[in-house]
C-alpha cells in the first residue's frame, strides 16, 4: 500500500513539525499551504483548502493513504478579526475534508484544541474525552463545530485535541515558547500570565503522536498533551533556562489576568491518559 501523508497546513507551526515526523516514520510527505514556499522536508503543494473543487482534484491526484488536517486559522484575535473565515477554514472546511477523505477511503487526523473548554473550571486532572466542551471565544467555538461536522461527516475521522504548544518553530517566533525567546532577545520584558494554566506539549511530540494515529485506525476522540499543568509565565520561565538564560525571571513579568481576556479561558488543562495508554510516542513534559 502507498504511504503517502498529505498535510494540509504543512507550512504552519505544527505542520512543519507532522511533515518532519511523517518522513521519520517512513512516509512520503506533502505539505499543502495556501503559499507553500520553498521547504527543505517533504513536497509541497500550493493550494486553498476552502476551494472544494480544488481539493477534490488535489487528493484525486495525490491520493495519499492518511491526510493530517492542521489548516486553521488557528488564533483567537484572528478568529475575532475575520469570523467568516474562521467559520470558513475552521467549520465549514473539517466537515468537508471529512467528506471528501470518507468518499476516498482515505484516513483522516483533524487537529483540533484545547480551547473547546473553558466555560466552566477544569477538572483537577484536566478535561478528559468524554467531558462536555464550552468554548468561549469564536475560535473555540468555530473548532468545535469543525469537530462536530468532520465526525458527522465521516465516522472513521480522529479529531485530535492538543494543548498549547512550545518547542522549535525554525526561528519564526511562532507558539508559546519560540514567542517569548524572540520577545526576549528584542529586548522586551513578555507579559506572562500567572494564572493561565494549560497542559503545554512540545511540538515536536505532538507532531509524532499525530503521525502515530494517521497510521493507525483509531476514529472519534483523543485528548494530546503534556502531563504536567502549569502556567504561562512558568512556561516561559523553563523556555528561558533551556535556552540558556540563568535568570529567566528578570527578563519576563508576571502578570495575573484581572479579570481581562473574556475569550481566553483560565484553565483547560486536558486529561491524555487515554493517548498515553495507546501510543508508543511519548508525550514528555516541555522543557523538564
Ligand atoms: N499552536 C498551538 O499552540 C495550537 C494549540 C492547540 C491546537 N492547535 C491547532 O493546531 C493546528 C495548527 O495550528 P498552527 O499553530 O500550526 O497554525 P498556523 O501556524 O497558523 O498554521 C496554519 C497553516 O494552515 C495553512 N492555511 C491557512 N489557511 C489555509 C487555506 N485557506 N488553504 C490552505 N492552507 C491554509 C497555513 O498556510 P498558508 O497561510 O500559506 O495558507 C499554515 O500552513 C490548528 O488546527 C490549531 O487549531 C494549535
Amino acid at each position: 500500500m502507498a504511504r503517502n501523508l498529505c498535510v494540509l497546513g504543512g507550512t504552519g507551526f505544527l505542520g512543519v513539525h507532522v511533515v518532519r515526523a511523517a518522513i521519520e516514520a517512513g512516509f512520503d510527505a506533502v505539505a499543502v499551504a495556501r503559499r507553500p514556499g520553498p521547504g527543505s522536508q517533504g513536497a509541497r503543494f500550493a493550494l486553498d483548502v476552502t476551494d472544494s473543487g480544488a481539493l477534490a482534484h488535489f487528493l484525486d491526484e495525490h491520493d495519499p493513504s492518511a491526510v493530517v488536517n492542521c489548516a486553521a486559522l488557528a488564533r483567537i484575535a484572528d478568529c475575532d478579526a475575520d469570523p467568516e473565515l474562521a467559520r470558513s477554514l475552521n467549520t465549514v472546511f473539517p466537515a468537508r475534508i471529512a467528506r471528501l477523505a470518507g468518499e476516498r477511503g482515505i484516513r483522516l487526523v483533524h487537529v483540533s484544541t484545547d480551547l473547546v473548554y473553558g466555560a466552566r473550571p477544569a477538572p483537577p486532572a484536566g478535561f478528559a474525552e468524554a467531558d462536555e466542551p464550552g468554548p468561549v471565544s469564536d475560535y473555540g467555538r468555530t473548532k468545535l463545530a469543525g469537530e462536530l461536522g468532520a465526525r458527522a461527516a465521516n465516522p472513521g475521522v480522529l479529531v485530535a485535541r492538543l494543548p498549547l504548544l512550545c518547542g522549535d518553530s525554525g526561528e519564526r517566533g511562532l507558539g508559546a515558547s519560540d514567542s517569548v525567546r524572540t520577545s526576549v532577545a528584542r529586548g522586551e520584558r513578555p507579559r506572562l500570565f500567572v494564572d493561565e494554566w494549560r497542559t503545554p506539549l512540545d511540538v515536536a511530540d505532538a507532531a509524532r503522536a499525530l503521525v502515530e494515529l494517521a497510521a493507525g485506525d483509531l476514529a472519534g476522540l483523543l485528548h494530546l498533551a503534556g502531563p504536567a499543568r502549569m502556567t504561562r509565565h512558568e512556561l516561559g520561565l523553563r523556555a528561558l533556562r533551556a535556552a540558556g538564560h540563568a535568570r529567566p525571571e528578570e527578563l519576563v513579568v508576571g502578570v495575573r489576568r484581572e479579570g481581562l481576556h473574556a475569550g481566553r479561558p483560565a484553565d483547560v488543562a486536558l486529561d491524555a491518559r487515554r493517548a498515553r495508554a495507546l501510543l508508543r510516542t511519548e508525550l514528555r513534559e516541555p522543557f523538564a
